[in-house]
């Protein structure tokens, strides 16, 4: 999950990363009164998930209350990249910036390890200090058993050629900023810029955070940072029901039994698609490895509820739950449906295989609802179902 910067800047003000003020609003008016205990002046940020709001026009400075209304009238509403601002943040002014750094950990996957980057030249797009001139961004591995202690933080800082004025802040904050990293289960925290003020002083003036879902049982703090009111609601109606979902933008919906065999069930449909006016892939749900007739219910009445969806795929492979389980639940699954007033109007085409495919097959060749066709292969059946989206 991708943290808000006002979000990002109460996690590091609770570790000890330095931070100025700040609060969240979402209404111009109300940036009077916090730009007011600011001191009369502040800085309105639009609180959007993506990078490059300055370049945007989504940060600017007010020297005012008054001015502060106005640039909040302005920015709210605003559309940055795609996104609609809704909230800004009113943020203390820094004193005069005289340089803006750059530091960041990461979960490096393709090297199976954490990542610190640091770079003196941070403010702008890393991404293009990384491209053109990537000596200037300095790389250290970080062992997940040692984290950053004040030794290694100062390696960083040396790698990355900090100046010798702001050596020790940096190292110090590298090493509160770890904490972080590991105290609320993060996969990424940035700082940029990381900037050193008139008065000496090194503060991080934006951040940006990423919590790993996989340790949401540990986090109990973390569900108030979900942002609700920009969930899709699909998606929210199948997190309450416990369901692997993701919402994606075609006409095919999908079901399947583990995340391999949903993530090449997409791929096939999105192939068989084009032969088919282009239709693509509605969703992505793993229904896992036990699914009882009530979870395939729940995960059809998810599916069918999407008004995008125009045919649905149920992809399984029978493993230590067996196919003929599955299709019992799917005939259930369909009469649960019924018998909850959503009768079932969209075509469905499954295909199962693997342990008792045959019984399995047997089962809904008995019921024989009309909306339910079996093809026996996944091309087929992916062929198939986009065509019936198609017509
Ligand atoms: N509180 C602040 N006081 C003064 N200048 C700021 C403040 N916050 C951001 N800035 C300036 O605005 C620039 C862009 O803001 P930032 O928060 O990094 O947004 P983004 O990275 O999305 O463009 C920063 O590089 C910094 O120069
Ligand atoms: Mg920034």
């Amino acid at each position: 999950m991708d943290l808000f910067e006002y979000q990002a800047r109460d996690l590091f003000a609770k570790h000890g990363v330095p931070v100025l003020a700040g609060e969240v609003i979402d209404t111009p008016e109300a940036a009077r009164e916090a730009t007011g205990r600011l001191g009369g002046r502040s800085v309105v940020k639009a609180q959007v998930k993506v990078g490059g709001r300055g370049k945007a026009g989504g940060v600017k400075l007010a020297a005012t209350p008054d001015e502060a209304v106005a640039r909040a009238t302005d920015i709210l509403g605003m559309d940055i990249k795609g996104h609609t601002v809704h909230k800004v943040m009113i943020a203390e002014t820094a004193p005069e910036i005289a340089e803006e750094y750059y530091v960041s950990y990461l979960l490096d996957r393709a090297n199976r390890t954490f990542l610190a980057m640091a770079s003196v030249a941070g403010g702008m797009d890393i991404e293009e200090v990384a491209a053109t001139t990537p000596e200037k961004l300095a790389k250290i591995p970080v062992d997940a058993n040692e984290g950053v202690s004040a030794e290694k933080a100062r390696e960083i800082v040396e790698a990355a050629q900090f100046p010798a004025d702001v050596a020790e802040q940096v190292a110090e904050i590298l090493v509160t900023l770890w904490k972080t990293f590991v105290a609320e289960d993060a996969l990424l925290v940035e700082v940029n810029p990381l900037a050193k003020v008139a008065d000496g002083r090194v503060i991080a003036l934006d951040g940006k955070v990423s919590l790993d879902a996989n340790a949401e049982f540990r986090q109990p703090e973390h569900e108030a940072l979900e942002d609700k009111a920009s969930a899709n609601p699909l998606e929210a109606a199948a997190k309450a029901k416990g369901l692997n979902y993701v919402k994606l933008d075609g006409e095919v919906g999908i079901i399947g039994n583990g995340a391999g065999l949903v993530m090449s069930t997409l791929d096939v449909v999105a192939y068989a698609g084009e032969k088919h006016s282009g239709v693509k892939p509605a969703n992505f749900l793993d229904i896992g490895g036990g699914a009882s007739a009530e979870v395939m219910a729940n995960g059809l009445e998810i599916i069918l509820g999407d008004p995008d969806v125009k045919s649905v795929f149920v992809n399984v492979f029978g493993g230590i739950t067996a196919c003929d389980a599955v299709a019992n639940g799917i005939v259930q699954a369909l009469e649960l449906l019924e018998a909850k007033g959503e009768a079932v109007t969209k075509p469905l085409v499954v295909r199962l295989d693997g342990n008792n495919a045959e019984l399995g097959r047997q089962i809904l060749a008995d019921r024989n609802h009309p909306l339910v066709e079996r093809v026996d292969t996944m091309d087929g059946a992916a062929d198939k179902a986009a065509e019936l989206a198609a017509k």
